[in-house]
């Protein structure tokens, strides 16, 4: 029988730090649906987002704290009375509402960036902790840059902390600048330096500027931190956060190593996770990510096939099945009815209204009748491009045909419609792509800077879906598009068509 059995608490921080990731802003639709899918995986806390920044924000992180019921709902704040007041109003409705204040500690970021000396930061700190726990009973801290803080000076600030209500204190690799052992001792020297550290837990956040922020993660947790934040695909702010996958997996197939310790994560869900978190975010996945990468399980080499065969631990340390991970599950064909339909979105993870799984299956039997067999990764497709629906859609394609060759010059005629009325024009490009871009610039008689233009085929074969993700550049704010089709100009198109509603709709 094991008595001592401790849990680490994941929070996850995909909708607040990963989505600080340039490129991937999400709408308030898909945030739910991250929220609902983190939910049914079994994080503890979610961080939904960061009120203050945009109306955006505050409106997502209103929407998960009234729907998403069991974990804890977490929202950032600076340490300042209007951020900590919009914080509480949008966790306000959750059933586990949490504040997160950070104030920078270190000499670099107090000096330069707050120009504020020790004893105030000191003072801000407390005094935002205070006035937070006045509203709202679980409150968080995190010393920002902790790990490049003089080490006396964040003992004190943690002290300060805990002692004004703080119940959870984070100590955050803001850079990404770390190595696991000095880490971990930095960890177990707070807990022998800091009085009333057992008042609260300690949380980590590592950021993975050196490829690091799991390593030290996980070094914090055998030192002593009982909270990780992390997000899924390891998404986030510059080279990204922890990887809530890598922590989860790492504490549970070395649990020789982290022995007595356990999260709640239902790890079976992980992979249908990591897909949705993915396509929602544009944001492809390594093939040879851990965990979660198309070949994290694929073997290529004779010998460790052949060692595989005969015992599949020879050079397998995770069975696929335990993160939920497929290689590619054949689900429905065209002959395939609504009911079976219905049922494999259930499984996927969607929660669909009745009205709004019509309009899918429409669009799968489409799909069906192009492509023969289709795939989760093309049910996900489809899904997420309905749930694009949350943005009216002002322009939409009518037809379109394309010219291309290697001795002509690719040209493309395109009709749109825009509330009904048609336009239609030809232009010529690079390519066959290029060439329908610039037609839809006639139209809209505006030229957007094409950020970034991604395809890739969401599953194999000849009649794979393609598809398509792009950021367009609006005036400094980044819009992306996405649309899959077994056309891949149609999906350009279409992803493209898919930003201007979004730009038509912001404006
Ligand atoms: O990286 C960081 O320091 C943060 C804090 C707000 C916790 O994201
Ligand atoms: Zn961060």
């Amino acid at each position: 029988m094991q008595n001592n059995v401790e849990k680490i608490i994941i929070f996850d921080t995909t909708l607040r730090d990963g989505e600080q990731a340039p490129g991937a802003s999400l709408n308030q639709k898909e945030k739910l649906d991250i929220a609902l899918a983190l939910e049914k995986l079994g994080v503890d806390a979610i961080e939904a987002g960061f009120p203050i920044s945009s109306p955006g924000d505050f409106a997502a992180v209103k929407l998960i704290a009234g729907q998403v019921k069991r974990p804890a709902i977490c929202a950032l704040a600076r340490a300042i009375p209007r951020d900590i007041d919009a914080a509480f109003s949008a966790v306000k409705p959750a059933k586990h509402p949490r504040i997160h204040v950070f104030l920078a500690t270190s000499k670099i970021h107090m000096r330069y960036k707050l120009k504020k000396a020790e004893g105030e930061i000191l003072r801000l700190a407390a005094k935002a902790v205070k006035y937070a726990r006045n509203v709202c009973d679980d409150i968080e801290f995190s010393p920002e840059d902790a790990s490049r803080t003089e080490r006396q000076f964040l003992y004190r600030v943690i002290e300060a902390v805990i002692a004004a209500g703080a119940k959870t204190v984070n100590i955050p690799d803001t850079v990404g600048y770390a190595e696991p052992y000095e880490f971990g001792s930095l960890i177990r020297s707070i807990r022998e330096n800091v009085p009333n550290v057992h008042k609260a837990v300690i949380s980590v956040h590592c950021h993975n500027d050196l490829g690091l922020a799991v390593a030290n993660s996980l070094a914090a947790v055998k030192n002593g931190a009982r909270q990780v934040e992390c997000t899924i695909n390891g998404i986030g702010e510059r080279a990204g956060n922890a990887s809530l996958e890598e922590i989860v997996m790492g504490l549970k197939v070395r649990r020789d190593s982290f022995s007595g310790l356990k999260t709640s994560v239902r790890t079976e869900g992980i992979y249908n996770t990591s897909r949705l978190v993915s396509k929602l975010t544009g944001f492809a996945i390594a093939p040879n990510k851990a965990i979660v990468g198309s070949n994290a399980f694929r073997h290529e080499a004779g010998i460790h096939q052949d060692g595989v065969l005969k015992k599949r631990s020879t050079y397998e340390i995770i069975l696929p099945e335990d993160v939920g991970f497929k290689v590619e599950g054949l689900v429905l064909g065209k002959h395939s009815g609504r009911h079976a339909f219905k049922e494999r979105l259930k499984k996927l993870g969607y929660k669909l209204k009745e009205k709004e799984i019509d309009g899918v299956f429409k669009e799968f039997k489409l799909l069906a009748d192009k492509k023969k067999e289709v795939f989760d990764d093309d049910l996900m497709s489809l899904v997420q491009e309905k749930a694009e629906g949350s943005v009216p859609s002002v322009w939409r394609l009518d037809t379109f045909t394309v010219t291309s060759g290697n001795r002509i010059k690719p040209s493309a005629k395109i009709k749109l419609t825009l509330k009904g009325k048609a336009f239609e024009t030809e232009a010529s490009g690079d390519g066959p792509v290029d060439a329908c871009y610039k037609a839809i610039e006639k139209i809209i008689r505006h030229t957007y800077r094409l950020l970034d233009y991604s395809i890739r085929s969401v599953t194999r074969g000849e009649d794979a879906l393609g598809e398509v993700n792009l950021r367009l550049d609006m005036g400094g704010k980044e819009i992306s598009g996405r649309s899959s089709s077994t056309d891949i100009v149609e999906a350009s198109i279409k992803a493209y068509i898919q930003a201007l509603n979004k730009i038509a709709h912001l404006k």
